[in-house]
């Protein structure tokens, strides 16, 4: 068992299986926004090779890819948070955060969200690291300052959210 927070979050794009083809997180960001876009999105937390980065860049999309420990190849901007983003999309990112981890992580996702920008999130039922329930991730999101917060996508059991900061 891998205790280690930053390593097992990294495991998890190899290892957790919700790294699919088209992940309900990018599906429901390319259902919010064009790819005439001018708005620059970071991908927090993209994994090791970024594919869905790659994948958004080659449709069109202005997209920055971040990681961070053992997951931070050639493809990812390890500077990323140096600057802020319209828009944040963190998908299966919030669920591998153990309780250590976690108010780091909201802290770097909302700072790296301009005023008038938003974050687009999604947290899959399973695995969930820190073992919070859906009701109580949507609270702590909130509580860093978000305004607003729609459910755009995903599943019952892997929903994705859009919160919207001042
Ligand atoms: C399950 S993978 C998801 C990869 C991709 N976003 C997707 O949906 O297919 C989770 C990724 O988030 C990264 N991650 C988790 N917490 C992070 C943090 N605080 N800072 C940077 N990357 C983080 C992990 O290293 C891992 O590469």
């Amino acid at each position: 068992m891998q205790t280690n927070p930053i390593k097992r979050a990294n495991r998890s794009a190899r290892s957790s299986g919700a790294v699919g083809r088209f992940p309900l997180c990018y599906r429901a960001l390319r259902s919010l926004m064009s790819p005439c876009t001018t708005a620059e999105i970071l991908d927090f937390g993209a994994g090791p090779a970024a594919a869905h980065t790659k994948t958004l860049m080659e449709d069109g999309y202005r997209a920055t890819a971040y990681d961070f420990g053992d997951n931070v190849t050639s493809e990812i901007d390890a500077d990323a948070l140096s600057r802020s983003y319209e828009v944040v999309v963190a998908s299966n990112v919030l669920n591998v955060q153990e309780p250590e981890l976690l108010p780091v992580t909201l802290n770097q996702l909302y700072d790296a969200v301009k005023p008038a920008g938003c974050l687009v999130w999604n947290y899959p039922a399973s695995p969930r690291y820190g073992g919070l329930t859906t009701k109580e991730m949507l609270q702590r999101v909130m509580s860093m300052g978000f305004i607003s917060a729609s459910l755009v996508g995903g599943t019952r059991n892997a929903p994705v959210y859009l919160c919207w900061k001042f």
